[in-house]
């Protein structure tokens, strides 16, 4: 079961063996939890706090250092799209000075991708996305998951991403987490086919991926669909519900920690990859403990 743990900035600041603690809970699968580390808009972003800034079709506007742009934006001024993406960037820029002050130098090997601002009232947002009814289950954050990218095959690494719940009214963020990443694997991992020879070629020629998919991706994303169309799984009381006040910073291996956002709207969050070989403890990993499971490489 994974848990929430809390920290304190100004603790981990100090103390080279609370830093280690932090590493060593997210490594378990927990969720790190700084209950009072806000990210403050300057007086212009103000004008940020409104629901009509998105498309309508993605659930977040995302700035993303790989295709160089801010996508999910709706039809807003040049001046908003500059006012968010310098939100974004230093947003981005906070969170890699924090993780400095909580991690220590295991922050120096955490890659920043995209930042994304989440705007949007959870609660109700399902029928967001651009795919039909029988595929929406996926894109629904609401049932508990382990992030995987099906565009963006992350090849074994991690991924880790931060949170601030920046809610101008005060209103929690709301997340179910729980479940250990290898129980939660054992539940689906034999009924997962292997992949068909020439698979990944295939989809990464026709743009269906940015770069060919491994068989670590292929099981991911399928671990990721299984357990969300699972009822059982979704129904175990065993699960935690907890609420993000407003103000508070958390982060986790978002691959490992199983995890839900039921409710709350104005968030920011910033991914980082992270190679395996750069964890405290690398057998830890999703990466390390399918291989055990299966018996070979998978990358
Ligand atoms: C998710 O990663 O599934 C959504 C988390 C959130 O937006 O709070
Ligand atoms: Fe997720």
């Amino acid at each position: 079961m994974n848990e929430i743990v809390p920290f304190d900035i100004s603790e981990t600041r100090r103390s080279e063996e609370r830093r280690a603690d932090a590493v060593s809970a997210l490594e378990d699968g927990s969720v790190v939890l700084m209950e009072d580390l806000p990210f403050a808009f300057t007086a212009a972003e103000e004008a940020l706090y409104g629901e009509s800034l998105g498309d309508g079709v993605q659930k977040n506007i995302t700035l993303d250092p790989y295709l160089g742009k801010l996508s999910g934006v709706g039809d807003v001024s040049e001046e908003s799209k500059a006012l968010i993406e310098g939100m974004l960037r230093r947003y981005r820029e906070t969170t890699q000075s924090w993780l400095q002050d909580i991690l220590g130098p295991y922050a120096q090997n955490l890659d920043p991708r995209r930042t994304t601002y989440r705007p949007v009232e959870i609660a109700g947002r399902k029928k967001i996305g651009k795919v039909g009814d029988d595929k929406a289950y996926r894109f629904d954050d609401s049932l508990l998951h382990p992030d995987a990218f099906k565009r963006r095959p992350i090849k074994g690494n991690r991924i880790f991403r931060i949170f601030t719940n920046i809610n101008p009214t005060g209103k929690p963020r709301t997340w179910k987490v729980g479940h250990g990443f290898e129980a939660f694997a054992t539940r689906y991992l034999n009924r997962i086919r292997d992949p068909h020879l020439g698979e990944f070629a295939f989809l990464n020629m026709t743009r269906q991926t940015h770069w060919p998919r491994t068989h670590y991706d292929h099981i991911m994303l399928n671990l990721h669909d299984m357990g969300k169309q699972d009822a059982t799984f979704q129904q175990d009381p065993a699960h935690v519900v907890f609420q993000f006040p407003a103000g508070a910073t958390w982060f986790c291996f978002t691959d490992q920690a199983l995890h839900a956002a039921l409710e709350g709207a104005y968030c920011l969050e910033q991914t980082f990859e992270l190679q395996v070989e750069h964890m405290a403890a690398p057998e830890k990993s999703p990466l390390k403990v399918l291989e055990r499971m299966k018996g070979h490489a998978l990358v």
